[in-house]
């Protein structure tokens, strides 16, 4: 157990550390119960990567042939709602949902449980994982503001200095941060078929080719037909910062995270590279592009910290 960056603790399981709320007890059940099948396609991430774009953006991308861009559900769905989280879904449902019953003849799931930890049958089915990754000092800084905007208002939460030193010990939520994008990385490597790895910061660079990769991996690529009617970029259109964070669904009400309801806005901040800028002095910058450098050393891997 060691202190969180809020009012919770977090605990370590399977070399990981999760917020009590949301928790180990939600990924004990996942592993236990999930019944991963070879259509699934299950989007991967660390908390603040990207999780709220790109789950609007696979669900777009798989429905395109069946929805209208002007009545399109995600105009009117929660992106957590048209890909559910894995281990929220097993911690809320106490009657186990039948998957096996819902309709899609293909399935979008989310998670954040690192790759070591996915259950079994992740692993043994021929379902395809999409991993998306974002630079560390961007997940810092956004993690830092969004458990701050979770936490209890009568409780002082971490300072930047604390919570930064926590994540530099790797107790971050379900961090270490390394060892969470290694994992994928390496998946990504041996099983090049399976597991995609992507950037937020590509994604930001040059989204259409990116979604393009994206749609090719899940097993529909965009027809030249599509392209030349511009479904590419009515897609990222629908799917942007500015269009998402304005509609009524995703900035009014709550979400059920693990125990708590936490305000569906907090999901949106400013959808930038670079904030980091404004928030972490020189020493604390060469500490963790340090500490990351030595981590990821030999492995390939590196981030882009601006686009
Ligand atoms: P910031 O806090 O840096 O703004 P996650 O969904 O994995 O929790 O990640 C949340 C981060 O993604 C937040 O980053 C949020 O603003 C950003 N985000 C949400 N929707 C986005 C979109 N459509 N395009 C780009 N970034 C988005």
């Amino acid at each position: 157990r060691e202190k969180g960056w809020t009012t919770e603790y977090m605990y370590q399981y399977q070399g990981f550390w999760y917020l009590s709320t949301t928790g180990v007890e939600g990924v004990m059940r996942v592993q236990k119960h999930f019944k991963a099948r070879n259509e699934d396609i299950l989007l991967a991430t660390l908390p603040k990567s990207g999780t709220t774009w790109f789950k609007p953006l696979i669900f777009a991308i798989m429905n395109r042939g069946r929805c209208d861009f002007a009545t399109h559900p995600v105009l009117t769905t929660s992106p957590h709602d048209l890909v559910p989280p894995l281990e929220n879904y097993f911690h809320q449902n106490i009657a186990y949902p039948n998957l096996d019953s819902l309709s899609s003849p293909q399935l979008l799931f989310h998670t954040h449980i690192s790759f070591t930890s996915l259950p079994q049958s992740v692993i043994n089915s021929q379902g395809r994982i999409v991993y998306v990754c974002r630079n560390p000092k961007d997940v810092f800084v956004s993690t830092f503001y969004f458990l701050n905007r979770m936490a209890d208002k009568n409780v002082e939460p971490l300072s930047v200095e604390e919570a930064f030193e926590q994540f530099c010990k790797g107790v971050s939520f379900y961090g270490p941060f390394w060892d969470h994008v290694l994992g994928y990385w390496k998946a990504s490597l041996e099983w090049p078929e399976r597991v995609l790895f992507m950037k937020y910061e590509d994604m930001k660079k040059d989204s259409p080719f990116h979604l393009k990769r994206l749609a090719e991996f899940m097993g529909c690529p965009f027809s030249s037909e599509e392209e030349r009617q511009g479904v590419v970029h009515e897609i990222l259109k629908l799917c942007s910062f500015e269009n998402l964070s304005n509609l009524k669904v995703n900035n009014t009400g709550t979400f059920q995270l693990g125990t708590r309801k936490i305000g569906k806005h907090i999901f949106f901040r400013q959808g930038e590279v670079g904030d980091w800028r404004n928030h972490l002095t020189n020493d604390m910058v060469d500490r963790l592009n340090k500490i990351v450098e030595q981590k990821l050393s030999g492995s390939g891997l590196t981030f882009h910290d601006s686009v």
